[in-house]
């Protein structure tokens, strides 16, 4: 049997929506037979901050087990799903961050040739998702990456609307993660797994 496919979920998620999401992701793609890591971006916020928003300090709780990101993450792995919400239309700055500390894996080459993929929500409909999403793929192009967006490559894309990436409208948290959002999760999990197998399977690249 082949080897499977190894995939990295990295995210950063300040209330929880973005771990609803991640978590999704990482267990569609585990059921899809990929080998996966779930990995968040280490916080940089201070703790007065975090233990203000019942939401964010309930979330670094509830996260506490998911073992920090590495730049080995990222090397091992044939597909990266990575994930950030809204930040004023940007990526948030603790994944930033993570992706900043990359130099060294890029300036070896060592991020190109694999699968990447992003997932983001925000508080509001037109509240900047597709330029969070459009920014992270920005990195992606410097990565020399293969991105492998959604599209409209299932049904169900037409319901949430986003061939960007999988995103969700939390409304400043009274609208949790639906069935309409998982169901954009698992369709971009299992589109990821079967482009990088495909990828892996073909030795010439
Ligand atoms: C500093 C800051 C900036 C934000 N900027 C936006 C924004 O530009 N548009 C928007 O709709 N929501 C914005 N939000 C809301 C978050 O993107 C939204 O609540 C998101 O779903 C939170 O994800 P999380 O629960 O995974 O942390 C912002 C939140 C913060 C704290």
């Amino acid at each position: 049997m082949s080897e499977s496919v190894k995939l990295s979920v990295i995210y950063y998620s300040a209330t929880g929506t973005g771990t609803e999401i991640a978590r999704e992701i990482a267990e569609t793609a585990e059921k899809e037979g990929a080998e996966v890591r779930l990995r968040r971006a280490a916080e940089l916020a201070p703790a007065e901050a975090i233990a203000s928003n019942p939401a964010w300090a309930a979330n670094a709780e509830a996260t506490k087990g998911i073992p920090e990101a590495t730049p080995d993450d990222i090397v091992w792995a044939d597909a990266v799903v990575f994930g950030s919400p809204t930040r004023y239309g940007n990526v948030a700055s603790q994944l930033k961050q993570f992706i900043d500390q990359l130099g060294p894996q890029w300036g070896q080459g060592l991020l190109a040739d694999k699968v990447y993929s992003g997932f983001t929500s925000s508080a509001t409909l037109h509240g900047g998702q597709e330029s969070t999403l459009l920014a992270l793929s920005h990195t992606f192009y410097h990565f020399g990456g293969i991105i492998v967006p959604p599209g409209y490559t299932d049904g169900s894309k037409f319901a949430d609307g986003n061939p960007y990436g999988t995103s969700h409208v939390d409304a400043q948290g009274n609208n949790p993660v639906d069935e309409t959002t998982r169901t954009a999760a698992r369709v971009q999990a299992r589109r990821v797994v079967r482009v990088a197998r495909a990828l892996k399977a073909d030795s010439s690249l």
